[in-house]
């Protein structure tokens, strides 16, 4: 009898790739106003949980060999842990946000200046967006969401900044307002040609997205991961990815099977006291690229 050998052969070997994100501890988290449908004020919050919380998705980006800076979190910006809307970078150029709510806006210049003092060419926007919450680098293209906080202006914008193709979609339920509550990009791959081994791939619920929306991305991503709305429910697209280990939250089950099935490792960081603010492990990890 031979021995089941295709039944082994379907995972692919994956490659981790080092990373260099920008993080804020949350020392000064709660929840003290309401601008997605996560947040609820009266609901008790506690900063000491939360910052022990983050402290170990930052310890565990340390383990797996990624570099990470911090950004000096400021009084009265309890939102400034979420790090992936204070803008978005690529190759040594950063595109700072524009927030959509005033109770988010002074956060901007505080990024805008971490940057510059990085040494990033830094680009002050006018259009309305909030970073990598809404943009994705996926190979050399960049996928946009809007619908709930940044502009479609915003992605011509940010198409200009960086002389890429960007790919608009539109986010339908307000749960998953921002792209990066509803797909994760597992190869985040520069600089390719989308090719080979390293063909940049992706995970999304299709249900956050209208129907013209979701009919591109089954156009371009045929071997996408669907996650449930279960697992999208519990913020599961919201996760990290270097190529081979895919941070992800404990209650995302059946993502974390699907992942193991394509070859990927999946390693679970429960941030359920940063989800009181509507945001997961992608929000609290913006990714600095370039410019070292
Ligand atoms: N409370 C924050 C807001 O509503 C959460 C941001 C979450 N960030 C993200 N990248 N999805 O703006």
């Amino acid at each position: 009898m031979s021995t089941p050998e295709t039944a082994v052969a379907s995972a692919p070997t994956r490659t981790a790739h080092r990373r260099r994100y920008l993080m804020c501890r949350p020392e000064h988290f709660t929840v003290s106003y309401t601008i997605n449908p996560w947040m609820e004020p009266t609901k008790p919050t506690d900063t000491a949980k939360a910052v022990a919380q983050w402290q170990k998705l930052h310890d565990l980006y340390l383990e797996l060999g990624h570099e990470v800076e911090l950004i000096e979190p400021l009084a009265g910006y309890p939102d400034m842990v979420y790090t992936a809307n204070g803008g978005f970078l690529i190759e040594g150029r950063a595109y700072v946000p524009k927030f959509r709510f005033v109770e988010r806006a002074g956060e901007a210049p505080a990024f805008a200046d971490w940057f510059r003092a990085a040494g990033y060419d830094t680009v002050v926007p006018e259009e309305v967006n909030e970073g990598e919450g809404d943009f994705l680098l996926v190979g050399d293209v960049i996928l946009a969401g809007t619908g709930f906080r940044s502009t479609g202006d915003s992605h011509r914008e940010v198409g200009e900044v960086f002389g890429r193709e960007v790919v608009s979609l539109n986010l339908i339920d307000p749960r998953f307002y921002h792209l990066d509550t509803a797909i994760a990009v597992l190869d985040p791959v520069q600089g390719t040609d989308n090719g080979g081994p390293e063909r940049a791939n992706i995970a999304y619920l299709p249900g956050a997205f209208d129907d013209a929306s979701r009919a591109i991305l089954e156009e371009r991503f045929p071997d996408a991961i669907l996650v449930s709305d279960e697992d999208g429910s519990v913020f599961g697209l919201n996760s990290a990815s270097d190529g081979y280990n895919v941070v992800i939250s404990p209650r995302a089950k059946g993502f974390e099977a699907q992942l193991r099935e394509r070859g990927y490792n999946p390693i679970m960081v429960d941030l359920s006291e940063l989800l009181l603010g509507g945001g997961g492990i992608k929000c609290c990890t913006l990714e600095l690229r370039g410019a070292e």
